[in-house]
């Protein structure tokens, strides 16, 4: 017999622990269950006994994370009537906005700074459908913009502002629970408006009742209606690693910046929306922030695709340069356990992938590749070529 359960999306999956009714029509498609993939060679190559869970979040129906919190915000949108939804985004979030408002029928206005985003993310919102506006700003110019567009027009805002967002987000939590039997030790993530980093923490605050627990209204960060707050099972929660890229670090300057600047494009972020919070989430886990160079964020991105095979864009990449230096500072022991949150899929930003292999980086090797005759000997030659 053939034992079959269609994997049906996050929503279904955790209907329960979300703000969902039996009779809401669900607009998915089939987001969240990405793998945990446990690095190998990384740990043995840094020297130390820990084990590395990448969370893979690119491999979304988008490519990236934003799509767990955006099948909750526009099934809630259209639930509630809106014919169209609105958001500010360095690229991913517009690109999941653009797909999901294509599978509910109703229009997405995003907007993009003018220059400053992947061309993978362009193509998808272009190819979705979505009203694109560029501005000549940046993305905190634009969150501005969406503000003051929604007090004045009938849309829903998709940005991470929007507390269902968070809800969808914080299951990449249950599922990291789910498959290791408990909470890592660690969580690292990048951040820049720190929605996600907050929606981890729900997620692990509304799963795990602490026994050591101190932390009262950990996840009173919603809508307050979590049916699970309290904890479904008794345990540790992970210390939570924020990081930022040195040009754009309001949590390390300790303000907001105005012109935030980073190869990192996803988190090109200097008024980050979610800021009281997710000062709260470090200080509740006993985690941290802390900053990477663009050249330490390239390195990692690097690390992960030629010594493990797995291909994430720049800004999921400062999780592991962030994790690295912690690691390299002793400030993470050995034995302990650690997830990243991979946050977006390599292939959303290929300039940046092939110029760094196109050897006008300082210090990396060039990629090895060679144009040849299209006749035996000539491979046989460049394969031989390799070899040496
Ligand atoms: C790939 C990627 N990583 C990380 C982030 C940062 O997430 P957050 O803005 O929730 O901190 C974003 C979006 O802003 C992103 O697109």
């Amino acid at each position: 017999m053939i034992h079959h359960a269609r994997y049906t999306g996050l929503l279904d999956r955790y209907r329960d622990r979300l703000p969902l009714s039996d009779d809401t029509r669900l607009i998915s498609l089939g987001e969240g269950a990405t793998p945990l993939i446990r690095l190998q060679n990384l740990p043995k190559k840094l020297g130390r006994k820990v084990e590395i869970y990448a969370k893979y979040e690119g491999l979304n129906p988008t490519g990236s994370f934003k799509d767990r919190g955006m099948t909750m915000a526009v099934t809630k949108a259209v639930e509630e009537g809106s014919k169209a939804i609105i958001c500010a985004s360095t690229g991913n979030t517009s690109a999941a906005a653009a797909a999901y408002a294509a599978r509910a029928g109703i229009t997405a206005f995003v907007i993009i700074p003018d220059g400053k985003i992947a061309m993978g993310k362009l193509a998808q919102a272009m190819m979705y459908g979505a009203k694109i506006m560029q501005i000549r700003g940046n993305f905190d110019d634009g969150m501005r913009l969406v503000k003051e567009v929604a007090n004045h027009a009938p849309v829903a805002i998709v940005n991470s502002v929007n507390p269902y967002r968070l809800q969808g987000q914080k299951t990449a939590a249950f599922e990291i629970i789910e498959e290791l039997g408990r909470a890592p030790d660690y969580h690292c993530l990048p951040v820049g408006n720190a929605g996600n980093i907050t929606a981890h923490w729900i997620g692990y605050c509304e799963y795990i009742a602490s026994p050591d627990d101190h932390v009262t209204g950990a996840c009173d960060f919603g809508d307050g209606k979590s049916p699970y707050a309290g904890g479904s099972i008794t345990g540790k929660r992970p210390k939570m690693l924020g990081y930022q890229a040195t040009g754009s670090a309001p949590f390390m300057r300790g303000e907001m910046i105005d012109n935030p600047e980073t190869v990192a494009t996803a988190i090109r972020i200097g008024h980050p929306q979610s800021w009281d919070r997710a000062w709260k989430v470090v200080e509740e886990s006993g985690g941290w922030f802390a900053e990477v160079s663009d050249e330490e964020i390239l390195a990692a991105q690097r690390l992960l695709t030629q010594h493990e095979g797995v291909f994430c864009e720049p800004a999921s990449a400062a999780s592991l340069a962030g994790l690295i230096n912690d690691l390299n500072a002793g400030k993470i022991e050995d034995g302990s356990s650690i997830v990243l949150t991979l946050t977006g899929n390599g292939l959303k930003d290929p300039d940046t992938a092939i110029g760094q292999c196109n050897g006008e980086m300082p210090g990396v090797e060039k990629a090895t590749m060679v144009t040849v005759d299209a006749d035996l000997e000539s491979v046989r030659n460049a394969i031989t070529g390799f070899m040496d």
